[in-house]
């Protein structure tokens, strides 16, 4: 039976940058402190014409471009996001529409920054059940616009962006081995973002602060951790892979001190992690995409390497997949 495989890499990112010296304007903080806590010197923001799905549709014709693969020919479209512009129709609808994949069905998926992840997984189980299927596996976020400006501690992480994938049936080897996904509704309240005001007075919630993201930093950072490395453990182990021989590791951009600690957990070498949160920020699920991206079009993926994938996000959600490029 064919794997599901990548065919091809998107990115699509903002033009405006939001620099760390720009930050330091804007509320108490420091370049220093958010380079040393987090390893980020800069962000994008998203301006006119950059609404979540406009970066999701700019990514997606690029991988579309570099897999060969016409509009008409995907059947599927999945795209990871919880900041769309509209809550209906789904974001994946509208990038139906802009790209003009008259032939696909099309859905969002809620995992916050495990998104593309379970995306890729859903897109593989179709994938299996029909190879010659195509699927474009999508991660894009606004988060600049569910961010609040004057709280420190959180606005100094996020930035904006977009990645896709296109998916189908791999030659050979290729594809995915395997994947592992999780979640812990329990822990919602550590890292959460309500939603737009309720319009029924009843049921607004008693503590709503506004629709922005909330976060408890030291625990999320514990548990990402944690959570990332099990879910590594667990898909390497199902697949029978030795962690030295991956080549390259793609995680979730969460912050250099959680990449730094995970890697010291994994058993694989600091230069097979790839990194560019620096340049972007956490971006949610848009950073694996995009990070994917630009490795690849670095040319650090060779056939037949072993890619390992791990993310986590609010839920909490997490998870890891193993692939032959
Ligand atoms: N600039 C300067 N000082 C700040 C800032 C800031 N931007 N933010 C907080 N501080 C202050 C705090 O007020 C506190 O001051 P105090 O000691 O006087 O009370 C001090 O710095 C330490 O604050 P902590 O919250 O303890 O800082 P910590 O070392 O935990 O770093 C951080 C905060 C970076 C958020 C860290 O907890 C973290 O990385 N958590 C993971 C969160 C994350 O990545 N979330 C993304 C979503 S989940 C995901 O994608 C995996």
């Amino acid at each position: 039976m064919k794997r599901a495989a990548i065919l091809g890499t998107g990115s699509c990112l903002p033009k405006r940058t939001l620099t760390n010296a720009e930050l330091e304007k804007m509320v108490e903080t420091s370049d220093e402190w958010i380079t040393v806590r987090t390893g980020i010197k800069e962000r994008r923001i998203a301006g006119a014409g950059e609404e979540t799905s406009k970066l999701a549709s700019g990514a997606a014709r690029k991988a579309m471009a570099m897999a060969g693969v016409g509009a008409e020919e995907i059947g599927l479209i999945i795209v990871g996001t919880m900041t769309c512009e509209k809550v209906m129709p789904s974001c994946a609808c509208l990038v139906q529409k802009e790209i003009g994949a008259v032939n696909a069905f099309a859905l969002d998926i809620n995992a916050a920054c495990s998104g593309f992840l379970y995306g890729m997984d859903v897109a593989e189980k179709y994938i299996k059940a029909d190879p010659a299927l195509k699927v474009l596996v999508i991660g894009a976020e606004n988060l600049s616009a569910r961010t609040n400006w004057e709280d420190r501690s959180t606005c100094i992480l996020f930035g904006d962006g977009a990645g896709a994938v296109v998916m189908g049936g791999g030659e050979g080897e290729r594809g995915i081995l395997g994947s592992r996904l999780f979640a812990d509704g329990s822990l919602w309240h550590l890292l959460h973002m309500d939603a737009a005001p309720s319009l029924n007075p009843d049921l607004v919630p008693v503590d709503y602060h506004g629709p922005f993201i909330r976060m408890a930093g030291q625990e999320v950072f514990k548990y990402a951790v944690r959570a990332m490395q099990d879910g590594v453990v667990k898909v390497l182990a199902q697949e029978d892979v030795a962690p030295e021989s991956v080549k390259l590791v793609i995680p979730h951009q969460a912050n250099i001190r959680i990449l730094n600690s995970l890697t010291g957990r994994l058993g694989i070498s600091a230069e097979k992690i790839y990194i560019n949160v620096h340049k972007y920020g956490n971006t949610s699920a848009a950073s694996m995409p995009i990070a994917l991206d630009e490795a690849n079009r670095e040319g650090r993926l060779q056939p037949g390497d072993l890619v390992l994938f791990c993310a986590f996000g609010g839920g909490f959600t997490w998870g890891a997949a193993v692939m032959r490029w």
